[in-house]
């Protein structure tokens, strides 16, 4: 008989300073603040200077400076690999130019990582509609600059702000999968870079961070209200899981869920669309509850995080690589953490295949 945990489940693997996830009573804290407070409050530097305080020898003011230089470094090693992303999905294409990062890069690491993303996403963006990268602005925020390069001109103020919200929510959370992947790797020494593509790695797949572009997929195949409960029960009928619900450690509603379904109601234009999906939601917890009895199943992040970046207008297949533009603060974090103290991550397996002949 097996002694593994089936997932992992229940394991502690690490001790962190960086967040506690409160499956119980939905609630999510980063270094002694709970989310409610830092989302819509602070910016992505903020939070990257209260993750990083402690690992990062940079003054949290300098912070956004540093960021908003190593942007310009990470343009010009994007530059002449961009042409080799063509044809791939943007997600590979990011995956593509983060493996570029050098070694020796004299930028602090976690602050090139975390600069890199919006750019990357940006430039891989433009030049798959044509379009050449456009130089970031050192003086705006991530968030600003980051739908400036992408749109080609200054965003108004309430996208920035919601992008704002959504980078700081899902900043960090726990030991998720990609977190995870970004600590053993860490742990073998491998460097930050190496750390970060094995954890973009991880978050691309459905059932992480790759769920909010299906979850539009979700409602638009539902299409009308009439056909809720009918599709949501055929779809868990075939054995496919709904997108955005559900998750390994809360067995309460997801609290980055309220604060992004607030992000998404603030934005203009989507009044309808946001009513739907509420209705959608209803549903599925209605057919989740019917179904599935016993796994009390709820709404996760990327339920709403689809509907916010779908009201500004990002397209569909830029979902996970913004996730990573946000998420690559905590990664960066773990993996400093588990740098500074930890051993290597080697667990063991049990074997469960047969044994060699015993010698006649
Ligand atoms: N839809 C239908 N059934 C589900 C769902 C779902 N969304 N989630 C769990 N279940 C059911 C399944 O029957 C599953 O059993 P199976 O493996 O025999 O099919 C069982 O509940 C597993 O329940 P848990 O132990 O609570 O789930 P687990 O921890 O293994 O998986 C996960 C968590 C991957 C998030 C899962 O709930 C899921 O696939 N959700 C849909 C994808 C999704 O929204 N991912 C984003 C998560 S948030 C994030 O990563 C940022």
């Amino acid at each position: 008989m097996s002694v593994a945990s089936d997932g992992l489940e229940g394991i502690v693997a690490a001790e962190t300073v960086l967040s506690h996830v409160d499956g119980d009573r939905g609630r999510l804290i980063f270094r002694g603040h709970d989310i409610g407070d830092l989302a819509g409050r602070t910016s992505q530097e903020a939070v990257a200077a209260l993750l990083w305080s402690g690992f990062v020898a940079a003054e949290p003011t300098a912070i956004a400076g540093a960021l908003g230089t190593a942007r310009g470094v990470a343009l010009e090693i994007a530059r002449p690999l961009l042409p080799l992303a063509r044809g791939l999905s943007p997600v590979e294409g990011l995956r593509l130019l983060l493996a570029a990062l050098p070694d020796t890069a004299t930028t602090p690491h976690p602050v090139l990582a975390t600069a890199a993303m919006p750019v990357f996403v940006a430039a891989l963006q433009r030049d798959r509609l044509g379009h050449p990268p456009i130089l970031p602005d050192p003086t705006l925020s991530q968030a600003a600059d980051f739908l400036r390069m992408l749109r080609g001109a200054p965003a108004e103020t309430a996208h920035v702000a919601a992008l704002e919200t959504y980078l700081v929510t899902v900043a960090d959370h726990g030991l998720n999968a990609s977190t995870f992947t970004a600590r053993v790797v860490a742990s073998t020494r491998a460097g930050v870079f190496s750390s970060v593509v094995a954890a973009l790695c991880a978050l691309k797949g459905p059932l992480h961070g790759g769920a909010p572009g299906p979850v539009l997929d979700m409602l638009d195949a539902i299409g009308t209200d009439d056909r809720i409960e009918p599709w949501l029960e055929q779809a868990i009928g075939r054995g496919d899981r709904l997108m955005g619900f559900g998750h390994r450690v809360y067995r309460v509603r997801d609290p980055r869920a309220d604060v992004l379904k607030g992000v998404a109601l603030s934005l203009r234009g989507g009044a309808n669309r946001i009513r739907f999906a509420e209705a959608v939601e209803a549903g599925a917890l209605r057919v989740l509850a019917r179904l599935k009895p016993g796994r009390r199943l709820d709404t996760n992040v990327e339920f709403y995080t689809a509907l916010v970046l779908e009201a500004l207008a990002l397209p569909r297949d830029l979902f996970t690589p913004i996730f990573a533009v946000g998420r690559v603060v905590g990664w960066t974090a773990h993996i400093l953490e588990q740098t500074q103290g930890g051993r290597i991550i080697r667990p063991a397996s049990a074997y469960v295949g047969p044994m060699p002949k015993a010698a006649a």
